[in-house]
């Protein structure tokens, strides 16, 4: 960092300058194709350009780029109607990230049970979360290098193992948040969520999944079971483009009434229509069983003495032991991109069209970079 840096110290970033995108590979500024098993920390679920969404964005481009949610925009209404299809008749709102997404979801339980004459304070989050950057979000992830020096954090939020949550639902719980699989935290699965939706039923607590980065097919299911109240979407969602979304289920119906909620750019019916058509492609392709099957190969594939690997689908996480940094960029070099989860994970969350050709050639790169950093 210098002085004249132009921008604020919030990311140390690879010294790559990637300039282009085709598929499952990016190109960089010297010319080297690299095959991309981050899709930008697991947004790209169509790899890069490709042309469904490409043709969706640039027909939008010559239609209409911003009205105001005042308006009625067609991409919106088909997308919130595909998702309102395909997650049992949840109502969405809609968002630019997926921070916003879990902001409108903390905003949804809490008028929820105010118009119950039941207001709550309470937020369960399990340890190793990661529900976004804006303060209510940070107060959610309970790691100390993500929290240290913003206090006060808003809200009233308690950090558990996922085996305690059960019984520390109270009446007092407005609702639990879970990733169904989580990201940031090294990429487990959350086993229990059969418990701690029974015991939100049981205190009349709502169950939010976080499905940022898990979701939309990733994980390998399309709907994590059992039926939460709220999901949060982003990452995938927008098909590259900023896009969240916010779904509440029939089960716990609208709480808000206009103006309870709102945002300028929410919803962009060029983000929409490239979700729209990444949604669509999704579903058709069925590429969750896709996900599941080259999950299973890349699992196996990734599989050596002293690593565990977990996760499920295309959402995994091989971990070592030892800092995973220097293997994230000896992978690199090996002209391989993933990124860390934690410390000493090394992430795998690439696009869906990932075939056994790019999870062995991956899965090679981990071997060779594992073995050349030991
Ligand atoms: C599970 C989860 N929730 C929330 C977020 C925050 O999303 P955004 O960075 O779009 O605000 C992320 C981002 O990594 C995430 O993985």
């Amino acid at each position: 960092m210098s002085a004249s840096d132009p921008f604020l110290n919030t990311y140390a970033r690879f010294p790559l300058e990637l300039v282009r995108g085709e598929g499952n590979r990016v190109l960089d500024a010297q010319g080297r194709w690299y095959l991309d098993a981050c899709a930008g920390i697991a947004v790209m679920a169509l790899g890069h350009r490709h042309p469904k969404v490409h043709a969706a964005i640039l027909d939008q481009l010559d239609r209409i780029w911003h009205t105001s949610n005042l308006f009625h925009l067609a991409p919106q209404q088909r997308l919130a109607g595909l998702l309102n299809e395909t997650f049992g008749g949840a109502q969405v709102f809609f968002t630019n990230s997926g921070a916003e997404a879990n902001e409108c979801a903390v905003k949804a339980a809490r008028k929820h049970h105010w118009r119950k004459g039941d207001p709550r304070p309470e937020f369960l989050v399990l340890e190793h979360a990661f529900h976004g950057r804006t303060m209510m979000c940070l107060a959610m992830t309970p790691k100390a290098p993500y929290q240290e020096g913003y206090a006060p954090l808003p809200g009233e939020v308690r950090a558990l193992r996922p085996e305690d949550v059960p019984a520390a639902v109270s009446g007092r719980t407005a609702a639990v948040f879970v990733e169904p699989v989580q990201g940031e935290g090294g990429c487990r699965p959350v086993e229990n969520l059969h418990a701690i939706r029974e015991a939100c039923d049981r205190h009349g607590a709502l169950l939010v999944y976080d499905e940022i980065q898990c979701g939309l097919g990733r994980s390998g299911e399309l709907r994590h079971d059992p039926e939460p109240d709220m999901r949060t979407f982003s990452k995938a969602l927008g098909g590259g483009l900023p896009l969240g979304a916010c779904l509440v289920s029939p089960r716990m119906g609208d709480p808000f009434k206009p103006g309870d909620h709102g945002s300028t750019f929410g919803g962009n019916p060029v983000s929409c229509a490239a979700g729209l058509a990444t949604l669509q492609t999704i579903l058709e392709d069925d590429l969750t069983s896709h996900n599941v099957r080259m999950g299973a190969r890349l699992r196996a594939a990734l599989a050596r003495p002293g690593v565990e690997i977990t996760g499920k689908g295309l959402i995994l996480g091989a971990h070592l032991g030892r800092s995973a940094e220097p293997v994230v960029t000896a992978m690199r070099e090996r002209g391989v991109i993933v990124c860390g989860a934690g410390k000493e994970a090394v992430r795998f969350v690439p696009p869906f069209l990932f075939g056994e050709a790019e999870v062995d050639e991956a899965a090679a790169a981990f071997h060779a970079a594992v073995e050349a950093t030991a």
